[in-house]
């Protein structure tokens, strides 16, 4: 088997992390499920969920991702409990799915990109974006975003991955600083900071029940944990990085985009929207609210060019390392050229993805699978796993290159942290997800989808 390729440098892998870390789930569906429950009160409860459960969970992902060395299917074998690979290969499945709805929205950010530049989509948004995200077209930029993941891919972890996210990372950064400080500018600037930053307590108790699950599936989306592709993305890692420190510079940055995208986009909504708190944080809204917005404001044309192509460099970043997570796993397994492996993964991917350019429910639904189903059973899988089966090897590594594990077996925070892991991320993502399968059930038995 040849040689397993490792990141170039620490901040090799900080970017590609950060950049699977942002995506879509940031700068597209964090500021309108914002709007739609409740603004702030939204936020704190998203906030929490990141840093309470979020983080710990990644800190497991990595733990079991570079102390096995590999893709996270044959992790579970390398540390020598294979009965645990179907949770591996439940995250690798739901990379799998969730990249196949993914690209079809990749495909809506390219023709927007086109269509800021042309106008096309300013006279009638509703008409354009029901022209463009279905049908034929639809399976053409489903394609053409698929075909420049698996190009990206096909280069390898070092000379794809890491070069592609080096530079769209600190590009999505500035354009967002640029598109805020723009919104500052906008009329509707101060209605929309006060929605997005002043909690009401009241909303968020009379919302429990459906603001919990919302903020912990996006938690989860958005830090990329239970596809397996945090624990690929840290088998390429090298003993001597602090763990607890990566994330905690990937969780804080990936929140200083999502934050950065509700800077820019309330004030957006605010301007010229009647009521922004009712934009629903479907699918298309998003598009649609928001071109309908560029329409109406000054130099709304290369205000609508920058905010799409920032938000196909974070879509992009995150689609090649769900593309990575199965396509590692082949590379490790069998050995044959990755290239090869790339493309068949994404063509494969593509077909799957198909029916989601059919109309908008059945992405809905390929995503509310993903959300409420797959991913809460893929976390609590996984934190079951490193508190309970793995622990020892997972306090030990934890420590390694590690302030708080300079003291090994003594360590006060990796104590704290495995406990964490062991009893309360376990239970509360039972309790997402108990609200999550009822919410997909009811959605399927009343017709909500199909
Ligand atoms: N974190 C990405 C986003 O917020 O759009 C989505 C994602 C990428 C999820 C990669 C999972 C993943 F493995």
């Amino acid at each position: 088997m040849s040689t397993r390729e490792t990141w170039t440098t620490r901040a090799g892998f900080i970017f590609a992390a950060v950049g699977s870390a942002v995506g879509l789930g940031n700068i597209w569906s964090f500021p309108f499920q914002t709007a739609s429950n409740g603004g702030a009160a939204f936020l704190v409860v998203y906030l929490l969920a990141v840093f309470l459960i979020g983080f710990p969970t990644m800190l497991a992902e990595f733990v079991i991702g570079r102390r096995s060395e590999q893709n996270a299917i044959s992790a579970f074998e390398r540390l020598g409990f294979s009965n645990w690979t179907f949770t591996g290969a439940l995250g690798v499945f739901a990379a799998f799915v969730t990249l196949a709805f993914y690209s079809v929205v990749g495909g809506w950010v390219l023709r927007y990109i086109v269509g800021s530049l042309t106008g096309a989509y300013f006279g009638d948004t509703a008409g354009y974006f029901a022209a463009i995200s279905a049908g034929p077209g639809a399976i053409v930029t489903h394609a053409a975003f698929m075909a420049i993941t698996i190009g990206i891919v096909a280069f390898g972890v070092a000379d794809g991955i890491e070069r592609a996210t080096k530079f769209m990372i600190p590009a999505i950064i500035v354009l967002l600083i640029g598109l805020a400080g723009w919104g500052a500018t906008l009329s509707g600037a101060g209605a929309g900071y006060s929605y997005y930053l002043s909690p009401d307590v009241d909303v968020i108790l009379s919302n429990f029940g459906s603001i919990v699950p919302s903020a912990m599936g996006q938690a989860f989306f958005t830090l990329s944990l239970g596809f397996g592709v945090m624990i690929a993305y840290a088998s390429y890692l090298g003993s001597d990085d602090s763990l607890p420190g990566d994330s905690a510079i990937i969780v804080v940055l990936n929140t200083v985009v999502a934050l950065l995208a509700g800077f820019a986009v309330f004030p957006v909504l605010f301007s010229t929207l009647e009521d922004p708190t009712t934009t629903s944080g479907g699918m298309g809204t998003a598009f649609t609210a928001l071109a309908g917005a560029f329409g109406q404001l000054p130099a709304g044309q290369v205000l609508g060019f920058v905010f799409f192509v920032v938000l196909l460099f974070a879509a992009l970043s995150s689609s090649i390392s769900l593309l990575e997570a199965p396509t590692s796993y082949v590379v490790d397994t069998y050995d044959y050229d990755r290239w090869k492996i790339a493309v068949g993964v994404g063509v494969v991917t593509f077909v799957v993805g198909v029916p989601s350019t059919f109309g908008i429910t059945w992405l809905a639904f390929y995503n509310d699978l993903v959300f409420n189903v797959l991913l809460p059973v893929a976390v609590f899988l996984i934190a079951v796993f490193v508190g309970w089966v793995a622990d020892a090897e997972a306090f030990d590594e934890l420590g390694r290159g590690s302030v708080v594990g300079d003291v090994p077996g003594t360590a006060p925070l990796t104590t704290i942290w495995l406990w964490w892991v062991r009893v309360v991320v376990p239970i509360v993502v039972l309790y997402t997800l108990y609200l999550g399968v009822t919410s997909l059930y009811t959605g399927l038995t009343t017709g909500g989808y199909f």
